[in-house]
């Protein structure tokens, strides 16, 4: 997550795409173009960056401040359509770096207009399209309690996640649940006494139900799906994932195609499976005392890099 001039993991991007002056890169998630304008510095007049993002103000952003750059192109869609746009943009050519900077941006979450934040009053949205139908608040309209306990517990591993979504329901049944002020003070009410005082009781809530609604799973597992036929050899995949759910989904891929341990059987499959397709490239995790001081956001970012073979 990044602000456009404060990108999250930067110096780790830089050297896990290993650019060359002449290559294509699609940068997935380009938010404000953090790591986008860096990229761009990298590559020389015959390369070529492609950007995507679903967001409509992210869309704005880069038509304003970025498509005068020949090199630059930028497709507002799904990033998991990456087959797609590779073939609209790239005539179909397998490209040499392709950056995924998972999850909301900085100015999508400061706006409590989005309503992404439990902290700011807004409306409950929590779309990153919001030309996509289906709002926060729909959803929990539309949902029964069963459904929503689902989604609090197995994207937020919400322990009270029953008693909020009956209360949620109760709430919107009496027409008192109108804004994420709203949802935050009804889910801090779920919690015994001891634990409510603190701040955060609602971060888990929202995190589940804005990766639900944006389908951020399905389409981090979609991408991963393509990614490999898209990556010339020697190319590099970079992804900077936020929770340990979209973690756990990027391990195991790049674990089961190079030579890393089967995260189920704990063997190693090297042996197994000869036919590897990438090769780990080991960077530090996690984000440096020091970015962290600067950025707090980049706390829980972790980066893994692997390269085509
Ligand atoms: C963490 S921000 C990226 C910040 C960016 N790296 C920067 O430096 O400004 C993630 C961005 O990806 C977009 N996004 C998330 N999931 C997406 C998806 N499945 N398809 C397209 N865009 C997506 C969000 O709208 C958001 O703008």
């Amino acid at each position: 997550m990044g602000l456009s001039h404060n990108p999250v993991l930067l110096n780790s991007v830089i050297e896990g795409l290993n650019i060359i002056p002449n290559g294509t890169y699609i940068d997935c998630t380009f938010g404000r173009g953090g790591h986008s304008k860096n990229i761009l510095e990298k590559i020389g007049n015959e390369g070529k960056l492609i950007a995507i993002d679903k967001d409509g103000e992210a869309e704005s952003y880069a038509i304003s401040n970025f498509t005068n750059d020949k090199r630059f192109y930028f497709e507002r869609n799904n990033f998991s359509n990456i087959k797609h746009i590779i073939e609209k943009y790239n005539n179909s050519q397998k490209v040499n770096g392709i950056l995924l900077d998972l999850g909301v941006s900085s100015p999508q979450l400061d706006n409590p207009k989005r309503g992404f934040s439990f902290m700011k009053e807004g409306p409950i949205d929590m779309r990153m399209d919001t030309s996509s139908h289906m709002t926060a608040l729909l959803w929990l309209q539309e949902a029964n309690v069963n459904e929503i306990s689902d989604v609090l517990k197995q994207y937020g591993e919400e322990k009270y996640s029953r008693r909020i979504a009956k209360l949620i329901k109760k709430s919107l049944e009496s027409d008192s649940l109108k804004t994420t002020i709203d949802l935050s003070k009804l889910i801090n009410k779920c919690y015994p006494k001891s634990e409510s005082r603190k701040k955060n009781t609602a971060t888990r809530s929202f995190q589940a139900i804005r990766i639900f609604i944006n389908k951020e799973l399905e389409e981090l597992e979609k991408i991963l799906e393509d990614i490999l036929a898209l990556v010339e050899k020697g190319g590099r995949i970079v992804i900077i994932s936020f929770h340990s759910l979209e973690d756990r989904i990027v391990k195991n891929f790049i674990n089961k195609h190079s030579d890393g341990k089967n995260i189920i059987s704990k063997l190693p499959i090297a042996n197994l499976n000869k036919n590897l397709s990438l090769k780990k490239i080991k960077l530090p995790l996690k984000a440096s005392e020091v970015e962290i001081k600067k950025n707090i956001r980049a706390r829980s970012a972790r980066i893994r890099v692997a390269e085509k073979i």
